[in-house]
């Protein structure tokens, strides 16, 4: 099987995580007989730099063309004067506009190992899953909006459309795990709220009668993720909610930077990036942790090709790496010497077995 890959390292730490993450697609694909064929793009910063716009024609016409896409990370201080509209955020949301990506994965879990890493008690997180789906093209992203000398404005609007396909893409993952969807709204207050949690019930209760569903507002859903997270298994939320969510709970598994995503719509491509930002102040150093993108590859593989046994094998060369205690400057504790990027991505290709 041919499959083209577009990769947009974009800004900052992007290239140097994106880098690592395509050598280790490449050497699985040879391994199993996939053919890829990456072609690389701007986008972000890095194509302000050279086209003046965030997101180029070019870029966008590659991406519709490929059967998936990687991206590094976009944004930096560099960029941040720049009138809204043409920042390098803008590239990533327009991106995912136009391909429909509606529903985000961000899966968290707890790494043997890391947990004496992360800011909790000792014994508090055991085995952790939780699958975060963010509703990633409506709400306060994509409100009308203004600014003027005196007052600012974003608006926060939902379709009932939009809430059922995501509902719907829910409400199928559920039933391959434990069967149980919370959803996080903030109903007490927003009418988009209301109208997610009319609509997320009955596509749930119709639909999928087997699943549980419960509603909780975003305040608790912040609350419960640290003091009892495993009581999660799917967290349904839109936009907003979904990106503060998943930064948080990111600091369950140890690190902003180990936390991979999908961007998916109803028909192909896919968009496959790490959860983390573009760091500037480590970039360029070889420092970076490229979990989150190699972990993202791992997802491209699982939902793009429908690599399910190389996509497994990845994820436990990327388990056995970080409990061999191969930890890059994010997760290292005192004293210990810190693996490079490169060297993380080394320790990988190691210890796949296909
Ligand atoms: C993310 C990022 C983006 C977002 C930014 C870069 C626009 O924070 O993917 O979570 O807010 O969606
Ligand atoms: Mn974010």
């Amino acid at each position: 099987m041919t499959v083209t890959v577009t990769t947009l390292p974009g800004d900052g730490i992007g290239p140097e995580v994106t880098a690592e993450a395509l050598r280790i697609l490449q050497t699985i694909s040879k391994k199993i007989g996939l053919d890829i064929c990456c072609n690389e793009h701007l986008i972000g910063g890095a194509a302000i730099d050279e086209f003046n716009v965030p997101l180029p024609a070019k870029t966008l016409q590659a991406c519709k063309e490929s059967d998936a896409i990687f991206l590094g990370a976009v944004g930096g201080p560099k960029w941040k004067d720049i009138e809204v509209h043409l920042r390098p955020e803008q590239g990533l949301l327009d991106l995912r506009k136009s391909l429909e990506l509606f529903a985000n994965l961000r899966p968290v879990s707890t790494q043997s190992g890391l947990a004496d890493l992360t800011p909790f008690k000792k014994g508090h997180l055991s085995n952790l899953n939780i699958l975060v789906i963010r509703e990633l093209t409506g709400g306060l992203y994509f409100g009308k909006r203004n600014r003027t000398a005196h007052e600012a404005f974003d608006t926060c609007k939902y379709t009932v459309p939009e809430i059922e396909r995501v509902a719907r893409l829910a409400g199928k993952l559920a039933t391959k795990r434990t069967r149980k969807i919370t959803s996080v709204d903030k109903a007490n207050v927003l009418d988009t709220s209301r109208l997610w949690r009319d609509t997320v019930s009955r596509v749930i209760n119709d639909e999928f009668p087997s699943v549980t569903l419960e509603h909780i507002y975003v305040d608790a859903a912040a609350m419960y993720l640290i003091s009892q997270p495993e009581t999660f298994d799917v967290l349904l939320t839109e936009n907003m909610f979904g990106d503060i969510l998943s930064d948080e709970a990111s600091m369950l598994a140890g690190s902003l930077g180990l936390l991979p995503s999908a961007s998916l719509g109803q028909n192909k491509p896919g968009l496959f990036e790490p959860i983390h930002g573009s760091a500037p102040d480590i970039a360029g150093q070889n420092i970076a942790n490229p979990v989150g993108a190699i972990l993202s590859i791992e997802m491209m593989l699982r939902h793009s090709f429908k690599q399910a046994d190389a996509a497994n094998a990845l994820q436990l060369a990327v388990n056995n790496v970080l409990s061999n205690g191969v930890l890059t400057a994010d997760l290292v504790s005192d004293g210990q010497k810190p693996a490079s990027t490169i060297e993380f991505g080394d320790a990988v290709l190691e210890n796949i077995q296909l």
